[in-house]
């Protein structure tokens, strides 16, 4: 059996409206046979589903290629579905069957294709309004197909024949609106009918104007619309319906909205404005002046929708008598209401993340945006309700003017909104507050994807912040099958860099002014090459290559002999609890930060250059690169290989961007280990240095210090929130401070998702599934997880990759471990056990070794890893460690009588210690404690904590 399955275009199985001149094509295989590879394939492409007008066919290539193989046949046309089939042979001489057809449909191939007017509504005064635009339209005869193309200068909902149509929300998204502006289509084939036809437009602010970050957006004044009706009918003959100054616009039921405000309905003036029977005598004629520059582009992500419904947990009257509704999630979307009521009854949900630590509803935190809908009853029986042009975030719901005494919760449902990109991976063990947290970052993924990534959901800010995004992209993409919806904000990023290479701090850009933050601008770089690793999709490079460049240049320009950037101000470690308390950057040198960032966005563009073939280019940013990190080493790493700065980050950083090599990487390492235990396993990181903390710490070897902080439930850490109740990851470690109180500083969401960034390292380092760098996309990946019996003994992970499913699935018995594998077809998998994997059988039978190469298929190691339970003490243990082993901790006090010739009880001696190694303490006179004694100590704290160790213990030397 060999079979095609997820075959796509540009990402997508069916792509409606697409601009796409040269579209790629990718699939996945299956097959009954182990280490199958593809050995040809060939692709047609034709006009009709019976493939009588074949307009490419690649003929049989031979070629292992399955993924983004580009489109060589004759020029597309606009306004034309193709239909598209493959089939491959394998390595065992097997021909697949042809694939399933599926389908893509151009729409304006040619930006100056476009007939209709723009049309814009007259008199736009009143803020927040909402406009209705129609007009109707008279078909001939039956038609064989009908699309609609559109577009708006805000939000829009289109209407045809007074229903509703696609359910895509929020559209046409956001972009940079100057510069580009997306359409949809929509294929509207059976909402028409022979004579008259009406089509309507609802027009919002959306982001385009009105309530903003800050100070309103004002991309323009006008909210306008652009759309075309393009119908063929029965006989082949084409008409184009197109807005234009026959239209009229007037009001509807929607008193107002806005993205932050929320919406006020007012069921009372419905009517039957989107038919065609409607008399429009009293609306206004549209005007048909406006010519925005924008290019106007087809939709490159998925759209956003509802995803997912969920019903309140609980009715909840707090102290104060408010009535609330409990969701049991942090949610971003809107509710979904029905109701009973005589007409004019006004019922207000207000939206909350939390109640505060008496139990009241709290908005504080919202900051200016009000998330407040409003809703009117017409009152003639149940009536359903959710509004259009908003969206709340949101785990309680306050109710007013519910007909019913109390509040009827099924009368009630949360719609989870976000791009509706597809679930890629997962991660499950058997630790249930792990798998909480897990949860959590996806949740807050979710909720933050809504058309671009944004910071929060909730407040008035919710902004596509660039080091937000940068630092989450990993994790995204494990989650998340993210291309399309990357590469449409890259475009924005792209478009929205200033000539002088500055990037914006949010894409889509609304803040004025010079904008230059190491960490946040380099997501220019980071985001592309990740992406390229993932999706082995060199389209993104090329697209984004001149902007990374540009970034890159801007930076070298900055820095002092092009290499050392001494900012001063800028956004930093944000929000590591190492600063000044009053200030949300953390202590780690603004310089240090900078200067490395430098070096890792100029190495990604070095490695762009090379893998586009631009030797020129690659040869002189690797030469950069190298002088960056020998600048680097000089200004921020002291003769005795100390990284200077003194915080964790400070050590994380240059660790996880390889700027310290050999011993001084250890050694850092080391350190950075030191500083945990001596902070009792607490971290101390804000954004830049807490997504990389863990995965810096077992890449050097101090896995069980990562895991510590992945399982420390006290503050701060991810399992305090977890342990608090968070649904969601929190923007600050003390968003709520341990006494239940919130953070007052007027920047606490409790949805935002940078820190749970530490998912990648799961599903990289404890999972072990890895991309490798030399063959992006999957086609080569790593299974190497380290496996622990520390907080969790089962991990079940797997990965969608574009070849298919990777997994990865390992459980701990004692000392015997099983990892179960899956490759998929056409890829090659690397496995690496931990090192100390003995007795290792692969399918029950006995390898030497702990390394394989593995063609596609399941597969089932067992192995046995001496030790992995028990917690040995080294000369190079700190003592700190200690303190999860209280009675070890004890026999170490017990030798502490003399410390500082007797002056500190033995307690305190060993506070004043534990941030030394047990090696240090041989040679440290004050500790009062001699060489043998160590050896001594270590001999028994090492029987104490593993008192079931049947064999000799090899730690002392
Ligand atoms: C946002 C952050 C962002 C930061 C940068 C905050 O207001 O919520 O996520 O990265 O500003 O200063």
């Amino acid at each position: 059996m060999l079979n095609i399955s997820n075959l796509t275009c540009e990402y997508q199985p069916f792509l409606l409206g697409t601009d796409v001149t040269k579209p790629r094509f990718s699939w996945m295989s299956e097959s009954d046979k182990r280490n199958t590879k593809q050995v040809s394939y060939q692709i047609m492409v034709a006009l009709d589903d019976q493939f009588n007008t074949i307009v490419w066919d690649s003929g049989e290539v031979n070629n292992d290629q399955s993924i983004h193989i580009q489109y060589k046949g004759e020029p597309l046309q606009s306004f034309t579905r193709y239909f598209y089939k493959v089939r491959i042979s394998d390595n065992i001489g097997r021909y697949s069957e042809w694939s399933a057809i599926n389908w893509f449909e151009t729409a304006f191939l040619e930006g100056d294709e476009w007939k209709a007017n723009w049309i814009t509504p007259k008199k736009q005064e009143v803020e927040e309004e909402v406009f209705a635009l129609r007009n109707t339209f008279f078909l001939k005869q039956n038609i064989q197909s009908a699309r609609v193309y559109v577009t708006s200068l805000g939000i829009y909902q289109l209407y045809m024949n007074g229903q509703e149509i696609g359910d895509a929300l929020l559209t046409p998204g956001w972009t940079s609106y100057h510069q580009r502006l997306q359409y949809q289509t929509y294929d509207v084939t059976n909402n028409l009918e022979i004579g008259n036809n009406a089509l309507g437009i609802l027009l919002s602010e959306g982001w385009y104007k009105g309530m903003g970050f800050d100070k309103p957006y004002k991309y323009g004044e006008n909210l306008s619309a652009l759309l075309e009706l393009h119908v063929i009918y029965q006989d082949g003959k084409k008409e184009i319906f197109t807005t234009n100054e026959e239209w009229k616009s007037g009001k509807s039921a929607f008193v107002s909205a806005s993205i932050y405000n929320g919406e006020t309905y007012d069921a009372r003036l419905e009517n039957n404005w989107s038919k065609a029977e409607f008399n429009d005598v009293d609306w206004e004629p549209v005007i048909c002046s406006l010519e925005p520059d924008a290019e106007i582009v087809a939709q490159q992500n998925e759209p956003v929708r509802v995803t997912e419904t969920i019903r309140p947990i609980e009715y909840i009257v707090t102290p104060k008598g408010e009535k609330v509704l409990d969701m049991g999630q942090n949610m971003v979307g809107r509710m979904k209401m029905r109701v009973t009521a005589p007409k004019g009854t006004k019922i207000i949900l207000n939206h909350a993340e939390v109640l505060d630590k008496d139990g009241n509803f709290y908005t504080e935190n919202l900051r200016t945006a009000k998330q407040e809908v409003i809703y009117i009853t017409k009152g003639d029986g149940e009536e359903t309700y959710a509004p259009t042009f908003t969206f709340q975030g949101f785990r309680y719901v306050k109710v007013e003017g519910y007909p019913t005494e109390d509040l009827p919760l099924d009368q009630f449902e949360g719609e989870v909104i976000h791009s509706d990109m597809e679930r890629t991976g997962e991660f499950f063990t058997d630790n249930e507050l792990i798998n909480r947290l897990h949860r959590n970052v996806v949740w807050g993924q979710r909720g933050n994807f809504v058309d671009v990534p944004t910071d929060c959901p909730q407040r008035n800010e919710r902004l596509g912040w660039t080091g937000d995004a940068q630092v989450f992209i990993g994790t995204a993409l494990y989650n998340y099958q993210g291309a399309s919806f990357f590469k449409k904000w890259l475009s924005d990023l792209r478009v929205d860099q200033k000539p002088d290479g500055q990037v914006p701090f949010v894409v889509p850009d609304i803040i004025p002014g010079d904008q230059v933050a190491s960490g946040w601008n380099d997501a220019a770089t980071i985001i592309p090459w990740v992406i390229y690793q993932v999706y082995g999709d060199k389209q993104i490079l090329a697209d984004q290559y001149e902007s990374m460049k540009a970034w890159v240049e801007k930076v070298r320009s900055l820095a002092t002999n092009e290499t050392v950037w001494e900012a001063k101000i800028q956004f930093g470690d944000w929000l590591a609890l190492d600063g000044d308390p009053h200030s949300p950057v953390g202590a780690t040198p603004i310089p240090l930060i900078a200067t490395a960032y430098h070096a890792y966005s100029t190495q990604i563009l070095a490695k762009a250059a090379a893998v586009l073939g631009f030797e020129k280019d690659a040869d002189e940013y690797f030469a950069l690169y190298e002088k960056i990190v020998a600048d680097f080493q000089t200004e921020f790493t002291t003769a005795k290989g100390n990284v200077i700065g003194g915080t964790q980050t400070s050590y994380i950083i240059p660790l996880a961007f390889n700027l310290l090599k050999g011993n001084a990487a250890q050694k850092a390492a080391h350190e950075l280990h030191r500083m945990i235990v001596t902070n009792d396993y607490h971290l101390t990181t804000g954004f830049l240095g807490t997504p990389h903390l863990c995965s810096v710490l077992s890449k050097y070897g101090y896995h069980e210090t990562a895991l510590r902080l992945l399982l420390q439930e006290e503050y701060p850490s991810w399992l305090f929130e977890v342990k608090n109740g968070a649904t969601t990851i929190w923007e600050r470690w003390n968003s709520m401070n341990p006494d239940g109180t919130f953070n007052d500083s007027g920047m606490t969401s409790f949805n935002h998702y940078a820190y749970g960034a530490v998912a990648e390292w799961m599903h990289r380092t404890i999972a072990g599934i890895s991309f490798d760098e030399t063959t992006p996309g999957y086609k080569k990946f790593t299974i190497a997880p380290e496996i622990s019996s520390l907080g969790m003994s089962k991990v079940r992970a797997s990965y969608k990759t574009l070849y298919g499913k990777v997994g990865s699935e390992w459980k701990l018995n004692k000392d015997m471990a099983t990892l179960k594998v899956t490759v998929p077809v056409n890829t090659e998998a690397k496995i690496i056990l931990p090192p100390q994997a003995t007795n290792v059988t692969l399918d029950g039978e006995v390898k030497e070794g702990t390394t394989f190469t593995l063609g596609s298929g399941d597969y089932l190691f067992t192995f046995q890893l001496k030790g992995a339970s028990q917690k040995i003490f080294t000369n190079e243990s700190v003592l700190g460690e200690l303190i999860y082993y209280p009675k070890a901790k004890e026999v170490v006090e017990s030798y502490l009588t003399n410390f500082m010739h007797g002056e500190m009880p033995p307690q305190v001696a060993f506070q004043m210690m534990k941030g030394m190694t047990f090696r240090e303490c041989k040679v440290t006179p004050e500790t009062g404690i001699t060489s043998s004694q160590v050896d001594e100590i270590l001999e028994q704290i090492n029987k104490v904590v593993n008192p079931t160790a049947n064999e000799e213990l090899d730690y002392v030397k």
